[in-house]
């Protein structure tokens, strides 16, 4: 049972799910934790590394925006819908894998 935010966030992540939905949102579950970050730039301006900020509050189940349409970003507000957005990527067992990797490596 996690005892802090760290270990609750660390939980989220090992259980947690992002499903794409059929030309909508990210469906996200287990309360996923969630925070802005920003690419880091070197001296000659390639990406060097994340620079993780501020943790967004998150409901245990949420939806992210995919269409980039959304006025309540990273929040689908249902836009795509009136926007005609047709989503072409498809998610795999190794998407879902590296997106939790990719989450482990921000913490
Ligand atoms: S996916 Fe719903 S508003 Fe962008």
């Amino acid at each position: 049972m996690p005892k802090n935010k760290k270990q609750k966030n660390q939980a989220a992540v090992n259980t947690g799910k992002v499903i794409v939905s059929k030309n909508g949102p990210y469906l996200v579950s287990d309360a996923l934790p969630l925070a802005k970050a920003e690419i880091v730039n070197d001296e000659a301006g390639d990406a060097k590394e994340w620079n993780v900020g501020k943790e967004i509050m998150v409901e245990d189940a949420y939806a992210l925006c995919r269409c980039g349409k959304s006025k309540n970003k990273p929040f689908c507000d249902g836009t795509h819908l009136k926007a005609g957005f047709q989503g072409v990527e498809k998610q795999t067992e190794n998407h879902t894998r590296n997106r939790q990797s990719l989450k482990q490596v921000q913490e």
